[in-house]
């Protein structure tokens, strides 16, 4: 007997494309993590809808991926309805919604928040969650059968103190609808998961560290390395966009069919321990 054949006929199975004919809507899906995973979903035999608002960039990755380009403001609930109705009148289905878009918004003290700021931020990083869930949740039920919702968190839902107020509370609240959503959405086979990103250097992050750093010209690599060095567990080990867009692989495919209501932490650990080496006697002798 071949003690290995469950294993190769795992990987098998791995490499094998994981979405094949599934019709996928990614928001925010025209740089950083939302265009990783647009790649890997079309590599996996998806059919990709890119929805953004970076026009030039998102048509080109669409082409590239035979996909459809679609321009998508979800802090607008008709622009998140007409990006599902192209998903429907292309492939008559969709099958996979990846509610991924958001911005960093706002630094500054509670102390002296700016309530205009603060609701520009959650029209596009909360309401834009919720008209995805919606629109998506009417398509789906309307089919009979089923889907998958996964929404883009972040390691700053778990722990304070690593992003700004405003973006903390979105990040946070996301975990609040997509467990309420699918406490209804299971009676439909629908199921609606988080993924929740840290220190992956894209733009949203490169922005931030080069205002902090005083550093215009910093690097992707530059920053990864200072994640693997301060911001994970797995010492020298920083996030890259294709950690996480293989966690909404598994998470969109059928691999993941019993997990809902789930947040899928792609953190090296981070939220899970004050340091890595604090306590590090502990683990002597
Ligand atoms: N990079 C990280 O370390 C990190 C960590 C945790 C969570 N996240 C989350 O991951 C998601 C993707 O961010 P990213 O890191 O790839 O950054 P990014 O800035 O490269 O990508 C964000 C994308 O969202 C799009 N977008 C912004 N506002 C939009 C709007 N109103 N309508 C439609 N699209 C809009 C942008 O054009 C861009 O394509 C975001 O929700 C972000 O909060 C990122």
């Amino acid at each position: 007997m071949d003690l290995n054949a469950h294993v190769n006929a795992d990987e098998q199975k791995l490499s094998a494309e994981r979405l094949t004919g599934k019709v996928a809507l990614i928001t925010g899906g025209a740089r950083g993590i939302g265009a990783a995973t647009a790649k890997l979903f079309a590599r996996n035999g998806a059919h990709v809808v890119i929805a953004d608002v970076l026009d030039e960039l998102g048509a080109t990755l669409a082409d590239s991926i035979t996909g459809r380009y679609v321009h998508c403001d979800v802090s607008k609930e008709s622009d998140v309805r007409a990006a599902v109705e192209l998903a429907l009148t292309w492939k008559g289905q969709l099958d996979i919604m990846f509610n991924n878009a958001g911005v960093s918004g706002p630094n500054g003290s509670i102390a002296n928040i700016k309530m205009d700021q603060m609701n520009t931020l959650l029209s596009i990083n909360l309401n834009g969650i919720i008209h995805g869930i919606k629109h998506a949740a009417q398509a789906m039920i309307q089919r009979g059968k089923g889907g998958s919702i996964i929404c883009t968190s972040s390691s700053a839902a778990i722990m304070a103190g690593l992003a700004a107020h405003a973006y903390t509370l979105s990040k946070e609240a996301i975990l609040g609808i997509a467990k309420s959503a699918a406490c209804e959405l299971g009676a439909h086979g629908i199921r609606v998961n988080c993924v929740s990103p840290h220190g992956v250097p894209t733009e949203m992050l490169l922005s931030g560290y080069r205002k902090f750093l005083g550093k215009k010209d910093l690097g992707s690599e530059e920053v990864r390395k200072i994640v693997g060095e301060e911001g994970s567990l797995l010492l020298g080990r920083g996030a890259t966009v294709d950690d996480v867009a293989h966690a909404v692989l598994f998470l969109a495919s059928d691999e993941s069919g019993f997990i809902t209501a789930h947040n899928l932490v792609v953190d090296g650990g981070y939220t899970s321990a004050r340091t890595r080496s604090q306590m590090s006697f502990l683990y002597q002798g």
